[in-house]
């Protein structure tokens, strides 16, 4: 079966979060590794948007097949292969690691979205 998750985001509330937060609270939300590709690209806020977006738009996909699934957001890392495409790693959950999990984001100047595409 396939299922499918998806989520926008507007980059302003992202950017008011990441203002508002040291970098040890955006870890609660992000990877270290998110975090330093977001930060190492010329506006920031346009890709954690993306990466909030791809980390529930994951959850939706994951929690329409198992309704009962525990996932924190910050297990959820969003990564990116050497062409720019990313991809979904667990952190913490081996469990799901093996599940076939695609994920495509988008950005505008205002809005991050995200897919994501669970087939079990
Ligand atoms: C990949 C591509 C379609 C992205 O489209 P875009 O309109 O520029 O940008 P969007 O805002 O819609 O999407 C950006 C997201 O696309 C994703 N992306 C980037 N490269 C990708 C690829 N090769 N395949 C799938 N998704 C990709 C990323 O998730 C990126 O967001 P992130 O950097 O925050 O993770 C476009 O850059 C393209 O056609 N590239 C062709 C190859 C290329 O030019 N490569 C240059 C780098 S090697």
């Amino acid at each position: 079966m396939i299922f499918v998750g998806n989520d926008i985001v507007e980059i302003e509330r992202i950017n008011t979060f990441i203002q508002n937060h040291k970098i040890k609270e955006l870890a609660h939300v992000f990877t270290q590794t998110e975090i330093q590709y977001c930060q190492s690209k010329t506006s920031p806020s346009t890709h954690f948007a993306g990466r909030f977006a791809a980390k529930e738009a994951v959850k939706k996909a994951l929690l329409s097949a198992f309704p009962d699934l525990v996932l924190p957001i910050n297990s959820i890392s969003i990564k990116n292969k050497d062409n720019g495409a990313p991809y979904v790693v667990f952190e913490h959950n081996a469990s799901i690691q093996n599940k076939s999990l695609q994920v495509s984001i988008s950005h505008s100047v205002s809005h991050a979205t995200a897919v994501a595409i669970l087939e079990i």
